[in-house]
């Protein structure tokens, strides 16, 4: 391999104030790992802009390469799973938290982090997944598992407009859900119905500061990707036995409710934490992914950016401003 390459670097300064920016280093700067990877793709999720901007505590550890996805071809392993020119998925795990990340033009990564391509798959869609669809197929089967079907009922779906949301509401649809997609957003009630959705109900028509501990039963199932008062609600407005996948905080960390939906109406809140699924379940969601859960929109969901590019997109996701996901491409 070449004796520098590209990263977006995060730092911290003697302050402890977060610093970011493109910086040419040498292969020695890599992290340990069996398998060195010739990024193609990586990712923006709403993780990697706290991360990059430093309005959340992410990085745990100093200097460090951000971007928590990534695709490309094997150059080297160690590893006889891996051989040059193999491509591969690498996301979760430390990648781009604590262990250098997806936003330089090569990657070294423990061979346990990293999962072949299934076919059906390239590169650049494995990106316009990435974390966000593997958490939201991620979510969609711990839902059925947990006994969900679309004739139980509707499901609805916060964050819609969102990286997770997007992928889920498509998902979901495909398979047989009348999907409800909440959002922020009243202008992008074509693309969420397009993305498969039946109805859009807007957040700001929902009174979140005055949810009694119990609303109607609307809810077969819920997706949550913004966490506080929108979580109150969705579980407050669930059916009997109806199932709420915890997934994101956009909004807020905090969650007060009660526990009558959960003595009442025996519903069930699932955490979803997709950072250290290890294997087989990784593989077998990717596989997923590339067969029945995979997206119809990917192409509408997706958009692409430059490398260079990348600084100036994270406040967008900080803002709740963006809609769909971002897929950086190192070779534009
Ligand atoms: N548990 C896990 O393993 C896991 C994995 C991946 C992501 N996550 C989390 O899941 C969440 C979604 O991730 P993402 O990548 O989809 O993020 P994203 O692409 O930035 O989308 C987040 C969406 O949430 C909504 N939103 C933003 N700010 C909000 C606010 N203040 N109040 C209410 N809604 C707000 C917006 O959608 P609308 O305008 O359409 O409402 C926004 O598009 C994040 O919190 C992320 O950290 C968790």
């Amino acid at each position: 391999m070449a004796d520098s390459f590209k990263a977006f670097l995060i730092e911290q300064g003697a302050d402890k104030s977060v610093q970011a920016g493109f910086q040419t280093l040498a292969p020695s700067a890599l992290d340990a790992g069996e398998v060195l990877i010739r990024v193609r793709y990586s990712s923006i999720n709403y993780k990697d802009a706290l991360a990059a901007t430093g309005k959340g505590k992410i990085i745990r550890r100093f200097p460090c390469i951000g971007g928590i996805d990534l695709s490309g071809e094997v150059i080297d392993s160690a590893d006889p799973r891996f051989a040059p020119g193999d491509p591969v998925i690498a996301t979760s795990f430390d990648i781009g938290v604590a262990h250098h990340g997806g936003y330089a033009e090569v990657a070294r990564i423990p061979a346990q982090w990293v999962v072949a391509l299934p076919e059906g798959l390239s590169l650049f869609e494995a990106m316009a997944l990435g974390t966000a669809g593997f958490t939201a197929a991620l979510g969609v089967l711990r839902m059925e598992d947990n006994g969900l079907k679309p004739d139980n009922g509707p499901v609805v779906v916060s964050g819609a407009t969102g990286g997770v949301g997007s992928l889920a509401i498509d998902m979901l649809a495909a398979a047989g859900y009348a999907v409800t997609a909440l959002t922020g957003k009243a202008d992008e009630a074509d693309y969420l119905h397009r993305l498969g959705a039946r109805d859009i109900l807007l957040r700001q028509s929902i009174d979140l500061d005055a949810v009694r501990p119990l609303e109607g039963a609307r809810w077969a199932g819920a997706v949550d990707n913004v966490g506080g008062a929108v979580l109150h609600w969705m579980l407050a407005s669930m059916q009997q036995a109806g199932t709420v996948a915890s997934i994101g905080n956009a909004a807020s960390v905090d969650l007060h409710t009660s526990v009558f939906p959960f003595i009442l109406r025996g519903v069930s809140l699932l955490g979803i934490d997709s950072g250290y699924i290890g294997f087989p379940t990784r593989q077998q969601v990717w596989s997923r992914l590339a067969t029945d859960l995979r997206p119809r929109h990917l192409g509408e969901v997706a958009q692409r950016i430059a490398f260079d590019a990348l600084p100036a997109a994270f406040d967008d996701f900080i803002a709740g401003r963006i809609r769909g996901r971002t897929v950086v491409c190192m070779d534009a």
